[in-house]
């Protein structure tokens, strides 16, 4: 199966709900619960760091015995057969698609499973509690935080997705409101490069009509579905 256009897809905190992880908008999400200023920005890691760690110690925790579900395997399905450039970009912090096996995978908001140093920069896997820890390499307290990016921050690989979104052919958003930038919008930019553009969500995202294609419905239901159109396809 070769010549296959070079395939992104976007996916959010939706593509994971199903396998028990809170999305962060709408009824019951994170931020119904939690200012973004008191915990998720580099201000409120500066004014009250051990509030922020134990929110995001909270979430790592949830982490824990959680599972992919069928659209994290698709994906990872999608990626191994495709012939042709690919790229999955997560806005997740979670480690659901690299659990199901995605290996071409950016992590454009950081994860949850890393730590680093705020002040000497030092970084690796962590899987327990941050708040109430020193940096095992510079011995400082409070220092650790989160391997993620917060409002404020500049996502990672912008300069990679940004090459990717230019020479795509096709171009998928699963899971994601559609309500933060940058990732909102890369849709544009794989318009742009004269991409086929198909969003996949549970309901109309933010920028819902910026996609020539839409469809509605449980990632668990509609992922799985869609790939088998493609590789059937091919
Ligand atoms: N299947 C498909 N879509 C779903 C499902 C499901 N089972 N459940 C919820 N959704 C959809 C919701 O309808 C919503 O449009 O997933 C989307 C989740 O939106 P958000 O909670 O806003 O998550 P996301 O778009 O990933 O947020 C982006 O915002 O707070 C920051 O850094 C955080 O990475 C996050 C970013």
């Amino acid at each position: 199966m070769a010549d296959r256009p070079a395939l992104v897809i976007l996916t959010g905190a939706g593509i994971s709900a199903e396998s028990g992880v809170p999305t962060f908008r709408g009824g019951g999400g994170l931020w119904e619960g939690h200012r973004i200023e008191d915990v998720a920005t580099p201000g409120a890691f500066a004014r009250d760091p051990e509030r922020v760690l134990r929110f995001y110690d909270a979430r790592r925790r949830q982490l824990a015995g959680v599972e992919p579900n069928a659209a994290h395997r698709a994906l990872a399905r999608l990626e191994a057969a495709w012939d042709g450039p690919f790229l999955l970009i997560t806005q997740n912090v979670d480690h659901l698609h690299e659990q199901a096996g995605s290996r071409k995978l950016l992590h454009m908001h950081g994860e949850l499973l890393r730590a680093r140093c705020s002040r000497c920069g030092w970084s690796d896997r962590w899987t327990g509690d941050l708040a109430g820890v020193a940096c095992p390499a510079c011995g400082r307290l409070p220092a650790l935080r989160p391997d993620v990016v917060w409002f404020e921050e500049i996502p990672i690989g912008l300069d990679r997705i940004e090459a990717a979104l230019e020479a795509c052919g096709l171009f998928a958003a699963i899971g994601t409101s559609g309500q933060v930038w940058p990732a909102a919008g890369f849709v544009e930019l794989a318009r742009r490069a004269g991409a086929h553009t198909i969003e996949l969500n549970l309901e109309p995202s933010e920028g819902s009509d910026r996609f020539a294609e839409r469809r509605l419905g449980p990632a668990s239901r509609i992922v799985p579905a869609w790939v088998e159109e493609l590789l059937v396809a091919g």
